[in-house]
């Protein structure tokens, strides 16, 4: 595996992007451990981008039904279960879809961990065409996230897919 990240200052967000993708598979390489390889990719996207929050949840059997639990994540303590259709990430859960959500508040039922959240997206990532959990990212501020991180981060969805 690599051991550092670079990223030249100063790209914009799609080069950076760019730049990171092929760096978060040499992360990974040759490295069997999920739990070290996710720890790793967000801690490379914080580390690039510097979000506020960022992380994982993934969907594991609760008694009867099934959650989306937390994973490795880098910001501050964040909410550990999430119900089917709650909240953004559940309903990406629920809809198998990207959501780019540019202002929280307007999201009904979205779920906050942090009173600072503005603005989020999540990610579904796919395991045999079943949503096996979400790429979680908050933003301090309104509108951060657009297409252009959603079609990056689905490149990245799909490289985590791979690894779990
Ligand atoms: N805001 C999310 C909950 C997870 S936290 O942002 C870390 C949601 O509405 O699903």
């Amino acid at each position: 595996m690599s051991e550092n990240i670079s990223i030249p200052s100063g790209l914009p967000k799609s080069e950076v992007y760019t730049a990171l993708l092929p760096q978060l598979h040499a992360l990974v390489e040759g490295e069997n451990d999920t739990i070290a390889n996710l720890a790793n990719i967000v801690a490379a996207l914080k580390e690039a981008f510097g979000f506020f929050w960022i992380g994982f949840y993934f969907v594991k059997q609760d008694k009867d039904q099934e959650v989306l639990v937390l994973g490795p994540f880098q910001g501050p303590v964040a909410c550990t279960r999430i119900g089917f259709g709650k909240g953004v990430c559940g309903a990406a859960w629920k809809e198998a879809k990207t959501f780019v959500v540019p202002d929280v508040d307007q999201f009904p039922g979205h779920i906050a961990c942090s009173s600072l959240s503005r603005s989020e997206i999540v990610v579904p990532v796919f395991v045999n065409q079943k949503v096996a959990g979400v790429l979680d990212i908050d933003s301090t501020e309104l509108s951060t996230f657009d297409q252009d991180d959603a079609l990056a981060l689905e490149e990245v969805a799909k490289l985590i897919s791979k690894i779990l």
